[in-house]
């Protein structure tokens, strides 16, 4: 039976992106005999524009019955005014709750092809293979929140960030897991200096790695993990952290590797899971064709890998995207003097054709 694969284009550039990452799909199901469906869905501000709502509920359901995710992009100014519960950022937020998409993992591998992007000295960058596990449905971004109240004669606002002992748990054991398999180690972050929550969570983290004596655990502020992320990142193997620590770590790890828009990422969930490109939806060159594809293209794969458990199609997607860079194929964001200029669909067949 073909298996069934949502895509959500988006707003922006979310709909040339995934165009590019369901042809590369096709070329790979192709040649690896996979059957593989479609079915295309509303999200974010396009969705709020047609419906009034940036998730509808038949896109929910969709996802629900569907065996993989891929994703765009969402966002942008149009929306800005929009009131809160109605942004196209709630899409994500809903999917991400509604799918129980508990954990994020972002893989920084820096090929040695793209090492000259990085801001940081290259002989930092060199060799950095590292992979971010970010809470996802929980912490500061779920918790109770007032947008304005009456407060000692003026106004203010509050977020609640809680964590309980089995939502840890459940991200410490995936980080364990992941690092099992990768180098054996697990830098936990937190703030358990001065935060409640960062103190059972390191705690938490603490008894899960009881049963994973094979794994190295150390904890790291996340002030300190910022900072150390610039100074020397090859040390990181696995990090885990909460959900807004790991929002904002996980865009700084990105950009060691040169360009946000190479960088896919997995949210996993108990049933169906979610792939997108780290980057956002670039209103700024939406329709202009020039968006990098390669960021939804490797999400496409990690989608093949963890969904449809198809690790060889996965891989020859991976490959093929490293050809596609060492044969000089740069998008715009990329582009220097000695390179080949491609636009998001020259990428794209770049990549088809090394598959
Ligand atoms: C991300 C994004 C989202 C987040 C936004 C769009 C709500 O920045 O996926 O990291 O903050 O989680
Ligand atoms: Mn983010």
């Amino acid at each position: 039976m073909a298996k069934k694969i949502v895509v959500i284009p988006g707003d922006g550039i979310g709909s040339e992106i995934t165009d590019s990452a369901v042809e590369v799909l096709k070329k790979a199901a192709e040649k690896f005999s996979l059957a593989l469906e479609y079915e295309y869905k509303d999200a974010g501000g396009t969705a709020y524009d047609k419906f009034g709502t940036p998730l509808p509920e038949d896109t929910l359901e969709a996802c629900k019955a569907a065996d993989g995710v891929l994703f765009g992009a969402v966002g942008g100014d149009k929306w800005d005014n929009v009131e809160p519960s109605l942004r196209p950022e709630k899409a994500i937020l809903g999917l991400r709750k509604g799918l129980g998409l508990y954990a994020n993992l972002r893989p920084v591998k820096v090929a040695d092809a793209l090492v000259e992007y990085s801001p940081l000295k290259q002989e930092l960058v060199k060799g950095v293979d590292l992979v971010i596990v970010r809470e996802l449905v929980g912490g500061i971004y779920f918790g109770e929140k007032c947008e304005s109240e009456a407060y000692n004669g003026t106004e203010r606002a509050w977020d609640l960030e809680n964590y309980s002992i089995p939502e840890v748990q459940r991200i410490a054991k995936l980080a364990f897991e992941t690092a099992r398999i990768r180098r054996g180690k697990v830098t936990s972050v937190d703030k358990a200096n001065v935060l409640a929550t960062s103190r059972l969570w390191r705690r938490t983290v603490a008894q899960v790695a009881q049963d994973y004596q094979d794994v190295e655990l150390n904890n790291l502020y996340v002030d300190n993990c910022a900072m150390q992320l610039a100074v020397r990142p090859t040390q990181f193997d696995v990090i885990v952290t909460g959900n807004l620590f790991g929002d904002i770590l996980s865009d700084e790890a990105a950009v060691i590797g040169g360009s946000i828009g190479m960088m896919p990422s997995a949210s996993i969930g108990e049933l169906t899971s979610l792939y997108e490109p780290i980057h956002g939806s670039a209103p700024d060159i939406a329709g202009k064709g020039i968006a990098n594809p390669v960021g939804t293209i490797l999400s496409a794969a990690m989608l093949l890998r963890y969904s449809l458990n198809e690790e060889e199609a996965a891989q020859a997607i991976e490959t093929a995207v490293d050809k596609a860079l060492a044969e000089g194929w740069r998008t715009a964001d990329l582009w220097h003097e000695g390179f080949k200029k491609a636009d998001t669909k020259t990428m794209t067949q770049a990549v088809i054709a090394n598959l």
